[in-house]
């Protein structure tokens, strides 16, 4: 009866070798996700779960809105990123000056008159450095999209994100089309405006957010 083959020493190290080096790239390619089969690895930590908290896994997402429908565009933005798995937190602009917790933001404003709205630009350029330092996302909500041939305005409603893009270039940028209410537009002229225009059938008035649209870019995202 033949012995079984015993392995030689040099056979015994190459095997240890390629089991340790096979273990360790499963472990650095799956990380410290909790789905992950291959059990956390002792040897390798990612630069997420790096102990004593200098760096989470929480998105930051900030908005600027006059009437709401931009805050609501960003509470959905939200909801999508949190349904992957992240921790975010949806904020007012005005009310953010601190990102160490953060390791991306997103942020959109209100469209008027083409541009977003002052305090989102103000936004921008007061945080350009931070924002540069992570994932950047940006997204704007206006009445043009919302247009018969809205679409076709696109690649127009597209500039109005130059100026942000000038100072900190986004990884993505989301336009969408929001929502008119006239009763809650402050300045009397504007509303004497935005009436008429809708009496000639420019855009309707009313919630024209199309939350399909919204979700999927946010699902898209490569923060
Ligand atoms: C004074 C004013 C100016 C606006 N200017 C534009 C514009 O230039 N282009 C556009 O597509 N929509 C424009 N809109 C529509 C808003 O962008 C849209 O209603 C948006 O959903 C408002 O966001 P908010 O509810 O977060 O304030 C304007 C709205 C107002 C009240």
């Amino acid at each position: 009866m033949s012995r079984p083959a015993r392995m030689t020493r040099r056979q015994f190290l190459r095997l240890g070798a390629a089991v340790l080096g096979g273990a360790a790239l499963a472990c650095s390619a799956q990380g410290n996700r909790s789905d992950c089969p291959v059990p956390p690895c002792p040897y390798l930590k990612t630069s997420l779960s790096l102990e004593g908290n200098t760096m989470t896994e929480k998105i930051l997402v900030v908005y600027a809105s006059r009437a709401g429908s931009t805050a609501g565009v960003a509470e959905a933005i939200g909801k999508t990123l949190a349904a992957r798995g992240a921790a975010v937190d949806v904020r007012p602009m005005q009310q953010v000056s601190d990102f160490t917790p953060y390791r991306a933001v997103v942020a959109g404003s209100a469209i008027q008159g083409g541009k977003w709205l002052p305090e989102a630009m103000q936004f921008v350029e007061d945080q350009r450095t931070a924002l540069a330092q992570r994932p950047f996302a940006a997204f704007l909500v206006c009445m043009t999209l919302a247009m018969k041939n809205g679409e076709a305005y696109r690649s127009h409603v597209a500039t109005w994100m130059q100026p942000v893009r000038s100072l900190v270039r986004p990884v993505s940028e989301g336009l969408f089309a929001g929502a008119l209410e006239i009763a809650k537009i402050p300045a009397f002229a504007d509303r004497l405006k935005f009436r008429l225009s809708v009496l000639l059938g420019v855009w309707p008035e009313g919630d024209q957010r199309d939350w399909g649209k919204i979700q999927m870019w946010a699902e898209g995202l490569r923060l």
